[in-house]
């Protein structure tokens, strides 16, 4: 069954950037997962439809109210009844919510159905995240200024991930942050390019010797960049052979700096 993506938003345009264009835009026609978009402003009751109102206590903004939100969220669940799904789980895009990272998007692939609630101006009614939402999610610590671009990293992290979504089911399990590592150098065609050469272990044929070349690359590049992540790794085990390449690749930068 198809994971079932139900987003609650103010601008559900913006999400043809997930639906009609590469990936994510191939798995949804395959059907290996399903959007659907709920604007709360089909929701309000107010002759302006006004889906905002100032801040209780004073201050700048404004904030989104809480009943058209609910009554998104109701007309959510009885659709996903309707098709004998009972259960979702609910997401509120918040740079006050968990950050997400690969373990996280990991997590979410195996959801049946996500319910994604966007935010914007100075967010929403504290009471409508109290009732409805399971878990806030945050996409980096810095504030932007709605919650539909979080959604889409969220949605195009977690699609990748789903079986079928690529072409080539392993491609995701190479990504950079699978195991921890940052993934190796890749080069394409020509072989050189304004005099520079590719690798020539890549041109060797030898899958052995390029499995442990692009082993050592990952190991040094996330040693290089991302040393936090490297302790995680090193928390877990490194084995031998990782041991010995890291050691190697730590070597040939000494000799490069010292060239
Ligand atoms: C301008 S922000 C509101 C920020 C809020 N006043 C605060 O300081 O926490 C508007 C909306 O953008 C979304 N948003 C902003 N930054 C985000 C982030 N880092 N991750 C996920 N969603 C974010 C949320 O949905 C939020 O409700």
């Amino acid at each position: 069954m198809s994971l079932e993506i139900d987003v609650i938003t103010l601008f559900p345009e913006m999400f043809d950037a997930v639906t009609k264009y590469g990936v994510t835009g191939r798995a949804e026609k395959n059907k290996i997962y399903q959007l659907n978009t709920w604007n709360p402003r089909d929701y309000t009751e107010n002759n302006r439809r006004s889906i905002d109102d100032s801040p209780y206590g004073g201050g700048q903004g404004m904030v989104l109210l809480a009943e058209p939100l609910e009554k998104a969220i109701i007309n959510v669940k009885d659709r996903l009844k309707s098709i004998g799904v009972d259960d979702t789980h609910v997401i509120y895009l918040s740079p006050q919510g968990r950050l997400l990272d690969h373990e996280r998007v990991l997590a979410l692939s195996d959801y049946g159905s996500l319910t994604l609630v966007c935010g914007r101006y100075e967010g929403v009614d504290e009471r409508f995240i109290a009732r409805y939402v399971d878990e806030e999610i945050s996409i980096g610590n810095y504030v932007i200024s709605g919650g539909e671009l979080a959604a889409m990293v969220l949605i195009d992290s977690v699609v990748r991930h789903l079986p079928g979504s690529l072409g080539d089911n392993n491609s995701a399990k190479e990504d950079t942050f699978s195991n921890l590592l940052l993934e190796f150098p890749q080069y394409t065609r020509p072989e050189i390019f304004n005099g520079e050469s590719v690798p020539s272990v890549l041109l060797s044929g030898n899958h052995a010797k390029i499995k442990r070349w692009r082993l050592q690359q990952s190991l040094g590049k996330t040693w290089l960049n991302r040393p936090d992540l490297l302790a995680q790794k090193r928390k877990k085990g490194l084995s031998e052979e990782e041991v010995l390449l890291l050691e190697e690749f730590k070597q040939q930068q000494d000799y490069k700096i010292s060239e």
